[in-house]
């Protein structure tokens, strides 16, 4: 069988090249030759993200074609790039790309640290704030207030308390989504809620297409539950979805599942609009996919001119196709460990009866605090005070980063709570390790890949505010500084990731 997952057509790769900045040529020195040039424009595109990994190449022929170079050329940098580990080809199945062992770092997800363990040190690590109080401690008295009655029960609610399920149904249905609370299951946060759908659907081997970047944790849970990962490139920008893409992937990986955060994306911030929340859908339904929207951002909308557009599973009327995630940790506090699972009711009854063998309910006394903010209007006033914070963080940062990084590059994202940054063509890898000694902790861009994609990049997060920010870009400046000088000892990676 191919190792390849997805494919990327003579046109394509050459419009991508073709749009790459030329890299300056030093004074007296010699330009690179064409195959050179060539093949560090691959390996570029492939260390970005913008062309996957796993993806197949294509015909030496049909891209010289497309690059009017000579075929001699397109020869030599496909066996440049096979030396160094970017490339594996084979008679018969073609070229894939693929990224050098060891070079960069392996996969990972995130690791959060204990707070009281931080010391000095500046955490960019998380994507979730504080609570927004006074909101959790009325919430907490107010279950207490009416935890007796289930005091009497054996606890264990494997779909989630029934008052719960309720709630969460009848805030679907008043947006217009017609919800049952049959068609509801309450997990341990939205990562539980994705372990659950990972452990039904994709078992082992079994295809995964996911946004590149995507969050680092699903991505590696997905890894971790074996399943085969098939990124499909994020476009530049806030755009996000390409359709051409996701099509070509659906119909040619034909993958058992499809994971995307269509709401402020986490890391890239990006928002689907209308039409390719629909399109994504009619993918995904025409391939049997079945369409993983994760919605933890969905309230964290910054920006108070900007009109939400419709839940993905609004276009999904018949409920066969698409399968929502929600989360209270990034609306409200990510201590509570609640999310939830949408979909049709069978499908809800075997998560349930698969759950019982992973952790057998969620606590009841944070449902009821849950069930408590939203029946009373606590939520709504909650996330109110949640997007002020994020968006004050969110300005303090970009002015920070802007005056201390000037040439890192990034597009504000109009809600979310993390920034998807280009580090001017330093490794975020480096970066990160040098960041740990000038006391600042920043996750890598390969982190949000697959396969070791994103080496250029970080991610930052709108967590700190005020003087808090500036020094926090202030210490950026400082690894920067140490990685672009090659004083930063330790680290794993290559210092620029450009060759
Ligand atoms: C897109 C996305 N999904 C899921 C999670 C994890 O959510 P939870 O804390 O509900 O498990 C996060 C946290 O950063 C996230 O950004």
């Amino acid at each position: 069988m191919a190792q390849w997952t997805s494919a990327v057509g003579a046109a394509q790769l050459a419009r991508q090249l073709q749009a790459q900045q030329p890299r300056p040529v030093g004074p007296g020195a010699r330009r690179p030759p064409a195959y050179r040039a060539l093949a560090d424009g691959i390996r570029l595109l492939v260390l970005e993200g913008r062309v996957p990994v796993a993806a197949r190449l294509p015909a030496e022929r049909e891209l010289a074609l497309a690059l009017s170079v000579s075929r001699t050329t397109v020869a030599a940098a496909y066996e440049a790039l096979r030396t160094e580990g970017f490339l594996e080809s084979r008679r018969g199945a073609g070229s894939w790309t693929a990224v050098p062992a060891g070079n960069p770092l392996p996969a990972r997800g995130l690791e959060p640290l204990p707070p009281e363990s931080l010391g000095s040190m500046i955490d960019l690590g998380c994507a979730s704030l504080p609570a927004p109080e006074p909101w959790l401690t009325r919430a907490v008295q107010g279950a207490i207030e009416e935890l007796a009655p289930y005091a009497h029960t054996h606890g264990d609610y494997p779909a989630g308390l029934p008052a719960l399920r309720q709630m969460i149904a009848d805030r679907y249905t008043a947006r217009g989504i017609p919800t049952m609370p049959e068609q509801i299951m309450v997990t341990t946060g939205a990562m539980g809620a994705i372990d659950a759908i990972c452990h039904l659907f994709a078992g082992r081997g079994e295809r995964i297409a996911v946004e590149s970047p995507s969050y680092a944790n699903i991505l590696q849970l997905m890894r971790e539950a074996g399943a085969r990962l098939v990124p499909v490139a994020m476009e530049e920008g806030l755009g996000g979805w390409d359709m051409n893409r996701w099509r070509q992937v659906l119909r040619d990986a034909a993958p058992r599942l499809a994971y995307v955060v269509a709401d402020f994306h986490n890391p890239t911030g990006a928002l689907a609009d209308d039409d390719r929340r629909r399109d994504l859908v009619d993918a995904a339904r025409s391939a049997g996919t079945v369409l993983v929207v994760d919605e933890t951002m969905n309230e964290l909308c910054l920006d108070p001119d900007v009109r939400m557009p419709r839940r993905v599973c609004a276009f999904d009327p018949a409920g066969s196709t698409v399968i929502t995630v929600g989360s209270a940790s990034k609306a409200f506090w990510a201590g509570m460990r609640i999310g939830w699972v949408r979909a049709a009711p069978d499908v809800i009854r075997s998560l349930v009866a698969a759950r019982a063998y992973a952790d057998m309910g969620t606590p009841v006394l944070e449902q009821l605090a849950l069930n408590w903010l939203m029946r009373t209007g606590g939520w709504a006033e909650a996330v109110q005070v949640r997007r002020e914070q994020a968006r004050e963080n969110r300005d303090a940062l970009v002015a920070a980063v802007r005056r201390e990084l000037p040439d890192w590059e990034f597009s504000v994202p109009l809600g979310g709570l993390t920034l998807w940054v280009r580090t001017g063509g330093l490794s975020g890898s480096r970066l990160a390790v040098a960041g740990e000694r000038v006391g600042v902790r920043v996750p890598s861009g390969p982190r949000f890949g697959v396969d070791g994609a994103f080496e250029g990049y970080v991610r930052l997060p709108f967590t700190v505010a005020g003087p808090v920010a500036d020094e926090a870009a202030v210490r950026l400046a400082a690894a920067a500084q140490l990685v672009g000088s090659g004083a930063a000892a330790g680290a794993e990676a290559p210092r620029t990731f450009v060759a």
